[in-house]
Protein backbone atom coordinates (compact mmCIF):
# COMPACT_ATOMS: atom_id res chain seq x y z
CA UNK A 1 0.00 0.00 0.00
CA UNK A 2 1.31 3.23 -1.04
CA UNK A 3 2.05 5.53 2.10
CA UNK A 4 -0.64 8.76 3.02
CA UNK A 5 1.55 11.80 3.33
CA UNK A 6 0.37 14.77 4.00
CA UNK A 7 2.55 18.33 3.78
CA UNK A 8 1.63 21.15 5.55
CA UNK A 9 3.61 24.25 4.20
CA UNK A 10 4.89 26.63 1.52
CA UNK A 11 4.19 26.53 -2.52
CA UNK A 12 6.44 29.15 -4.01
CA UNK A 13 7.14 29.90 -7.69
CA UNK A 14 11.02 29.93 -7.90
CA UNK A 15 12.47 32.64 -10.76
CA UNK A 16 16.17 31.35 -10.97
CA UNK A 17 18.99 33.14 -12.64
CA UNK A 18 22.52 31.43 -13.42
CA UNK A 19 25.38 33.70 -12.52
CA UNK A 20 28.92 33.43 -12.55
CA UNK A 21 28.94 34.55 -8.89
CA UNK A 22 26.82 36.15 -6.06
CA UNK A 23 26.69 39.44 -6.99
CA UNK A 24 28.46 42.21 -4.30
CA UNK A 25 26.25 44.73 -2.31
CA UNK A 26 25.32 47.47 -5.19
CA UNK A 27 26.70 45.55 -8.32
CA UNK A 28 24.69 44.93 -11.75
CA UNK A 29 25.53 41.20 -13.01
CA UNK A 30 24.81 39.54 -16.19
CA UNK A 31 23.29 35.98 -15.87
CA UNK A 32 23.33 33.10 -18.09
CA UNK A 33 20.03 31.76 -17.80
CA UNK A 34 16.55 32.18 -16.50
CA UNK A 35 13.94 29.59 -15.28
CA UNK A 36 10.59 29.83 -13.32
CA UNK A 37 9.50 26.86 -11.63
CA UNK A 38 7.35 25.63 -8.92
CA UNK A 39 9.23 25.52 -5.85
CA UNK A 40 8.65 25.91 -1.95
CA UNK A 41 9.72 23.41 0.43
CA UNK A 42 6.79 22.00 1.01
CA UNK A 43 5.36 21.84 -2.40
CA UNK A 44 9.03 20.17 -3.70
CA UNK A 45 8.67 18.09 -0.54
CA UNK A 46 5.46 16.99 -1.47
CA UNK A 47 6.35 16.67 -5.42
CA UNK A 48 9.11 14.48 -4.59
CA UNK A 49 7.11 12.19 -2.37
CA UNK A 50 4.05 11.62 -4.95
CA UNK A 51 6.40 10.85 -8.13
CA UNK A 52 7.52 7.78 -5.63
CA UNK A 53 4.42 6.96 -5.44
CA UNK A 54 3.29 8.26 -1.86
CA UNK A 55 -0.67 9.50 -1.77
CA UNK A 56 -0.18 13.22 -1.30
CA UNK A 57 -2.33 15.87 -0.08
CA UNK A 58 -0.93 19.10 0.78
CA UNK A 59 -2.37 21.59 3.24
CA UNK A 60 -1.13 25.19 1.67
CA UNK A 61 -2.48 28.45 0.41
CA UNK A 62 -2.00 30.38 -2.61
CA UNK A 63 -2.63 34.24 -3.98
CA UNK A 64 -5.05 34.48 -6.89
CA UNK A 65 -2.43 34.98 -9.35
CA UNK A 66 -1.29 33.12 -12.03
CA UNK A 67 1.64 31.72 -10.02
CA UNK A 68 -1.11 30.54 -8.00
CA UNK A 69 -3.45 29.09 -10.51
CA UNK A 70 -0.24 27.07 -12.10
CA UNK A 71 0.75 26.12 -8.89
CA UNK A 72 -2.41 24.58 -8.06
CA UNK A 73 -2.79 23.04 -11.85
CA UNK A 74 1.05 21.90 -11.06
CA UNK A 75 -0.65 20.04 -8.08
CA UNK A 76 -3.08 18.75 -10.49
CA UNK A 77 -0.82 17.43 -12.47
CA UNK A 78 1.47 15.38 -9.97
CA UNK A 79 -1.58 13.67 -8.63
CA UNK A 80 -1.88 15.30 -5.71
CA UNK A 81 -5.21 15.55 -3.18
CA UNK A 82 -5.76 19.45 -3.52
CA UNK A 83 -8.76 19.56 -1.28
CA UNK A 84 -6.90 21.86 1.54
CA UNK A 85 -5.13 24.57 -0.80
CA UNK A 86 -6.46 27.56 0.52
CA UNK A 87 -6.22 30.72 -1.82
CA UNK A 88 -6.24 34.44 0.24
CA UNK A 89 -7.63 37.17 -1.88
CA UNK A 90 -5.17 39.57 -0.72
CA UNK A 91 -1.45 38.28 -1.07
CA UNK A 92 0.17 37.27 -3.54
CA UNK A 93 1.79 33.88 -4.10
CA UNK A 94 4.90 32.82 -2.74
CA UNK A 95 7.63 33.77 -4.70
CA UNK A 96 11.51 32.50 -4.11
CA UNK A 97 14.02 34.39 -6.09
CA UNK A 98 16.86 32.12 -6.72
CA UNK A 99 20.73 32.90 -7.81
CA UNK A 100 22.48 30.19 -8.54
CA UNK A 101 26.21 30.40 -9.29
CA UNK A 102 27.10 28.41 -12.39
CA UNK A 103 30.92 27.55 -11.19
CA UNK A 104 29.74 25.31 -7.94
CA UNK A 105 25.56 25.07 -8.38
CA UNK A 106 25.59 26.42 -5.05
CA UNK A 107 22.21 28.77 -4.28
CA UNK A 108 21.12 32.18 -2.46
CA UNK A 109 17.47 32.36 -1.50
CA UNK A 110 15.40 34.99 -0.62
CA UNK A 111 11.71 34.20 -0.10
CA UNK A 112 8.63 36.56 -0.37
CA UNK A 113 5.96 34.53 1.82
CA UNK A 114 3.31 36.35 0.33
CA UNK A 115 -0.16 34.28 0.65
CA UNK A 116 1.93 31.09 2.59
CA UNK A 117 2.15 33.73 5.69
CA UNK A 118 -1.65 33.94 5.53
CA UNK A 119 -2.20 30.53 6.52
CA UNK A 120 -4.39 30.25 9.70
CA UNK A 121 -5.63 27.79 12.30
CA UNK A 122 -8.82 28.25 10.96
CA UNK A 123 -7.61 26.23 7.83
CA UNK A 124 -5.62 23.57 9.61
CA UNK A 125 -9.34 23.08 11.71
CA UNK A 126 -10.74 22.76 8.00
CA UNK A 127 -7.97 20.19 7.09
CA UNK A 128 -8.14 18.24 10.00
CA UNK A 129 -9.56 15.69 7.83
CA UNK A 130 -6.61 15.34 5.51
CA UNK A 131 -4.12 15.76 8.32
CA UNK A 132 -5.74 12.65 10.49
CA UNK A 133 -5.94 10.62 7.74
CA UNK A 134 -2.25 10.55 6.99
CA UNK A 135 0.29 8.14 8.08
CA UNK A 136 3.00 10.77 7.87
CA UNK A 137 3.11 14.59 8.44
CA UNK A 138 5.90 16.49 7.01
CA UNK A 139 6.43 20.43 7.86
CA UNK A 140 8.62 22.98 7.28
CA UNK A 141 8.78 26.30 8.41
CA UNK A 142 8.14 28.58 5.70
CA UNK A 143 4.52 29.15 6.99
CA UNK A 144 4.27 30.84 10.45
CA UNK A 145 5.45 28.50 13.05
CA UNK A 146 2.48 28.52 14.91
CA UNK A 147 0.47 27.16 11.92
CA UNK A 148 2.51 24.13 11.94
CA UNK A 149 2.31 23.66 15.75
CA UNK A 150 -1.24 23.31 14.91
CA UNK A 151 -0.89 21.22 12.24
CA UNK A 152 1.27 18.75 14.72
CA UNK A 153 -1.62 19.01 17.24
CA UNK A 154 -4.55 18.27 15.04
CA UNK A 155 -2.10 15.33 13.64
CA UNK A 156 -1.44 14.06 17.11
CA UNK A 157 -4.84 14.39 17.93
CA UNK A 158 -5.83 12.03 15.48
CA UNK A 159 -3.40 9.52 16.96
CA UNK A 160 -1.79 7.65 14.19
CA UNK A 161 0.40 10.45 12.39
CA UNK A 162 4.26 9.87 12.20
CA UNK A 163 5.07 13.97 12.28
CA UNK A 164 8.47 14.85 10.17
CA UNK A 165 9.38 18.17 10.68
CA UNK A 166 12.40 20.15 8.63
CA UNK A 167 13.11 23.10 10.74
CA UNK A 168 13.54 25.07 7.09
CA UNK A 169 14.28 28.15 6.87
CA UNK A 170 16.26 27.96 10.38
CA UNK A 171 14.43 30.09 13.29
CA UNK A 172 14.24 29.18 17.16
CA UNK A 173 11.06 26.28 17.73
CA UNK A 174 8.50 26.57 20.21
CA UNK A 175 8.76 23.74 22.97
CA UNK A 176 5.66 22.27 22.18
CA UNK A 177 6.48 22.29 18.31
CA UNK A 178 9.64 20.08 19.38
CA UNK A 179 7.67 17.54 21.52
CA UNK A 180 4.84 16.96 19.04
CA UNK A 181 8.04 16.04 16.85
CA UNK A 182 9.06 12.63 15.89
CA UNK A 183 11.31 12.86 13.70
CA UNK A 184 12.93 16.50 12.67
CA UNK A 185 15.35 16.72 9.62
CA UNK A 186 17.65 19.73 9.57
CA UNK A 187 20.67 20.59 7.30
CA UNK A 188 24.22 21.25 9.40
CA UNK A 189 23.37 25.00 9.39
CA UNK A 190 19.73 24.78 10.71
CA UNK A 191 20.95 22.28 13.20
CA UNK A 192 23.80 24.46 14.43
CA UNK A 193 21.15 27.27 15.00
CA UNK A 194 19.31 25.82 17.00
CA UNK A 195 21.59 23.88 19.47
CA UNK A 196 24.23 26.61 19.37
CA UNK A 197 26.49 23.97 18.60
CA UNK A 198 29.26 23.22 15.24
CA UNK A 199 28.51 20.88 12.96
CA UNK A 200 31.45 21.04 10.75
CA UNK A 201 32.65 17.52 11.94
CA UNK A 202 30.80 14.56 12.17
CA UNK A 203 31.82 14.44 15.73
CA UNK A 204 29.87 17.91 16.30
CA UNK A 205 27.05 17.03 14.23
CA UNK A 206 26.32 13.33 16.19
CA UNK A 207 26.68 15.96 19.17
CA UNK A 208 24.64 18.57 17.55
CA UNK A 209 21.83 15.68 16.81
CA UNK A 210 22.12 14.23 20.69
CA UNK A 211 21.74 18.28 21.49
CA UNK A 212 18.54 17.79 19.69
CA UNK A 213 17.04 14.82 21.16
CA UNK A 214 18.06 16.00 24.08
CA UNK A 215 14.68 18.13 23.54
CA UNK A 216 12.56 14.62 23.36
CA UNK A 217 12.68 13.92 19.78
CA UNK A 218 13.52 10.46 18.85
CA UNK A 219 15.17 10.68 15.94
CA UNK A 220 17.33 13.17 14.19
CA UNK A 221 18.48 13.04 10.26
CA UNK A 222 20.95 15.96 9.98
CA UNK A 223 22.02 16.53 6.16
CA UNK A 224 25.39 17.30 5.78
CA UNK A 225 25.08 18.55 1.87
CA UNK A 226 27.87 16.85 -0.61
CA UNK A 227 28.95 15.40 2.69
CA UNK A 228 25.74 12.92 3.16
CA UNK A 229 23.76 12.41 6.26
CA UNK A 230 23.76 11.15 9.78
CA UNK A 231 20.76 9.20 11.32
CA UNK A 232 20.60 9.13 15.02
CA UNK A 233 17.87 6.89 16.16
CA UNK A 234 16.84 6.97 19.61
CA UNK A 235 20.04 4.90 21.77
CA UNK A 236 20.80 3.47 18.93
CA UNK A 237 24.96 4.51 17.34
CA UNK A 238 24.80 6.91 14.80
CA UNK A 239 24.94 6.28 11.72
CA UNK A 240 27.07 8.20 8.65
CA UNK A 241 25.49 7.54 5.42
CA UNK A 242 28.35 8.91 2.70
CA UNK A 243 26.96 10.78 -0.35
CA UNK A 244 28.37 9.68 -4.00
CA UNK A 245 30.59 12.42 -5.06
CA UNK A 246 29.52 14.66 -7.68
CA UNK A 247 29.80 17.32 -10.14
CA UNK A 248 26.95 19.79 -8.38
CA UNK A 249 25.14 21.42 -11.44
CA UNK A 250 22.11 23.10 -9.13
CA UNK A 251 21.83 21.95 -5.80
CA UNK A 252 18.35 24.19 -5.54
CA UNK A 253 15.60 21.31 -3.82
CA UNK A 254 18.21 18.85 -2.92
CA UNK A 255 17.15 18.91 0.86
CA UNK A 256 13.58 18.42 -0.38
CA UNK A 257 14.44 16.08 -2.42
CA UNK A 258 15.96 14.35 0.86
CA UNK A 259 12.41 14.80 2.81
CA UNK A 260 10.20 13.84 0.67
CA UNK A 261 12.11 10.41 -0.45
CA UNK A 262 12.86 9.81 3.69
CA UNK A 263 9.20 10.62 4.30
CA UNK A 264 7.75 7.88 0.97
CA UNK A 265 10.71 5.03 2.00
CA UNK A 266 10.03 5.27 5.59
CA UNK A 267 6.19 5.41 5.12
CA UNK A 268 6.71 2.29 2.77
CA UNK A 269 8.20 0.38 5.63
CA UNK A 270 11.78 0.82 4.80
CA UNK A 271 14.10 0.48 8.01
CA UNK A 272 15.58 4.40 9.05
CA UNK A 273 18.96 3.69 7.88
CA UNK A 274 17.74 2.44 4.14
CA UNK A 275 15.39 5.22 4.40
CA UNK A 276 17.94 7.92 4.44
CA UNK A 277 20.77 5.82 2.13
CA UNK A 278 18.05 5.40 -0.29
CA UNK A 279 16.54 9.38 0.28
CA UNK A 280 20.69 10.62 0.09
CA UNK A 281 21.15 8.71 -3.17
CA UNK A 282 17.76 10.74 -4.23
CA UNK A 283 19.20 13.94 -3.10
CA UNK A 284 22.62 13.13 -4.74
CA UNK A 285 20.90 12.96 -8.43
CA UNK A 286 18.78 15.62 -7.93
CA UNK A 287 21.88 17.85 -8.10
CA UNK A 288 22.34 17.30 -11.20
CA UNK A 289 20.29 19.23 -13.02
CA UNK A 290 18.46 22.69 -12.40
CA UNK A 291 15.83 23.90 -10.77
CA UNK A 292 14.34 22.23 -8.11
CA UNK A 293 11.33 20.27 -9.07
CA UNK A 294 12.29 19.74 -12.77
CA UNK A 295 15.40 17.95 -11.51
CA UNK A 296 13.93 15.33 -9.24
CA UNK A 297 13.91 11.64 -10.40
CA UNK A 298 11.00 9.81 -10.76
CA UNK A 299 10.11 6.38 -9.67
CA UNK A 300 11.22 4.57 -12.98
CA UNK A 301 14.43 6.55 -12.45
CA UNK A 302 14.74 6.42 -9.03
CA UNK A 303 14.40 2.29 -9.87
CA UNK A 304 17.51 2.00 -12.35
CA UNK A 305 19.86 3.17 -10.10
CA UNK A 306 18.54 1.87 -7.02
CA UNK A 307 18.22 -1.70 -6.71
O1 LIG B 1 14.53 24.35 -0.78
C1 LIG B 1 14.44 24.99 -2.03
C2 LIG B 1 13.24 25.87 -2.03
O2 LIG B 1 13.46 26.92 -1.09
C3 LIG B 1 12.98 26.58 -3.33
O3 LIG B 1 12.14 25.85 -4.19
C4 LIG B 1 12.41 27.92 -2.91
O4 LIG B 1 11.08 28.10 -3.28
C5 LIG B 1 12.59 27.97 -1.40
O5 LIG B 1 11.41 27.73 -0.73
Amino acid sequence: MAPRICMVGSSNMDLIARVPRVPAPGETLIGSRFQTSFGGKGANQAVMAARLGAQVAVVTKLGRDVFGENTLANYHAQGIDTSAVFFDEQSSSGVALITVDENTGQNSIVIVPGANYTLTTADIQAASGVIQSADVIMAQIEIPIAITLEAFRVAKAGGKATTILNPAPAAPLPDELLRLTDIIVPNEIEAAMLTALPTGTLDEATAAARALQGWGIQMVVLTLGSRGALLVNGDEAPQYVRAQAVQAVDTTGAGDAFVGSFAYLLGSGFSPLAAVERAAAIATRSVLKPGAQPSFPTRDEVAEFLH
